[in-house]
């Protein structure tokens, strides 16, 4: 139900900070050490390479996945959109462990690929939010998100889940093979569900921005370097799903290559700058599309910010940036389609659930 909220997508999106102290707390056992079956945990040791499954949001929950799973456990991982590798299968390694993300567990492109694995041998995990769903059913194993239902076409709470579930697992392998972590991934999810919670309290500043940037433009356009750049590709589906605007998210080192030439007066670009390895080429990405006349909006991360960002980021844990920085991106799309009088909760020609290939 959504009781006092006007939209089913803005009360998921206020349910994060919730859903992570939950998975946090699902995932730890009484001495507050990390929980995970084991026989997951020896499926991904087992493994020569991971290939993440998925489609939309969940597709991008995995390339994240995969930053985490590659940095952190040194593990190999390839993120493919299911209906791709369903008729253009790349080149396997002997050992694959497959990953399919899945907030319904229900999605026709994403089992298409689980039926074909199978039939050859291959071993399936699925990351769902509905434990007992097709895809969860169909597989091997099963991690759960713990995000409660999603009603809202627009996935929000899903995908900060998908993220957290990914990082843990992502930990657990490295645990398993002996590598050491300088920090305390826990805790540092702690930190990120807090950095929700002051986001999640900022609706009236994201509301202005949305009306300052979005409230009329036919078109809008997303930057980000390294993890940015895979939230960018979050925040530009999610405004044009439910608010019909033409949005782009692409890589910043890309501009030069095509893409500025859509630049104009006014176009609004909304750039992430949360990562300190690649904030001087952002930024530098930023003054590229400002002196062409562009409409530059900076979220930054505190410890990074500059006098003229739009919007500061509290600070969480250079690898989980995007469960902070994807909250203003979910806001400034609910904002700008509340203002553009769109059905928020139900856009048009979209399903929930897509059960056709
Ligand atoms: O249930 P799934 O996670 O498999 O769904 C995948 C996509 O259909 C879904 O994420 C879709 O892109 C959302 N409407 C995005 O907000």
């Amino acid at each position: 139900e959504k009781g006092t909220y006007p939209h089913f997508m803005l009360k998921e999106i206020d349910e994060q900070p919730f859903v992570m102290r939950r998975i946090i707390k699902e995932y730890q056992d009484e001495n507050n050490e990390l929980k995970l079956d084991g026989d997951i945990r020896a499926a991904m040791q087992a493994c020569d390479r991971v290939y993440i499954i998925a489609c939309g949001t969940s597709y991008h929950a995995g390339l994240v996945g995969k930053h985490f799973i590659e940095k952190i456990a040194n593990i190999p991982v390839e993120v493919h959109v299911a209906s791709e590798f369903s008729y253009n299968m790349p080149l396997l390694s002997e050992k694959p462990l497959f990953v399919f993300i899945s907030q319904s567990g229900e999605t026709a492109d994403s089992r298409s690929v689980l039926v074909r694995i199978k039939e050859k041998g291959y071993p399936a995990l699925t990351i769902t939010n509905v434990p007992g769903s097709t895809l969860s059913r169909e597989a091997n194993y099963t991690l759960n998100l713990y995000a409660g239902p999603e009603i809202a076409v627009a996935s929000t709470k899903a995908y900060t889940a998908q993220i957290a579930v990914l990082a843990i697992l992502a930990v657990d392998s490295a645990r398993a093979k002996g590598l050491s972590l300088d920090f305390d991934p826990m805790q540092e999810l702690a930190i990120a569900a807090n950095a929700m919670e002051i986001l999640t309290d900022q609706k009236d500043t994201i509301e202005e921005l949305a009306k300052n940037y979005l409230a009329t433009t036919r078109n809008a356009f997303f930057i980000g370097r390294s993890s940015d750049y895979y939230v960018c590709l979050e925040g530009s589906l999610k405004l044009k799903e439910i608010s019909y605007i033409q949005a782009e998210g692409f890589a910043g080192g890309e501009l030069k290559h095509g893409t500025i030439a859509l630049i104009e007066e006014g176009t609004p670009v909304i750039a992430l700058a949360t990562q300190e390895e690649v904030n001087y080429a952002i930024r530098s990405n930023v003054q590229e599309v400002v002196s062409r006349g562009a409409n530059a909006m900076v979220v930054s991360m505190r410890g990074l910010e500059q006098d003229d960002d739009a919007f500061v980021l509290p600070h969480v844990h250079e690898l989980l940036t995007p469960l902070a920085s994807v909250v203003p991106l979910q806001l400034l799309a609910y904002y700008a389609a509340l203002h553009r009088d769109c059905d928020v909760d139900k856009p048009r020609n979209l399903a929930k659930s897509v059960t056709v290939e």
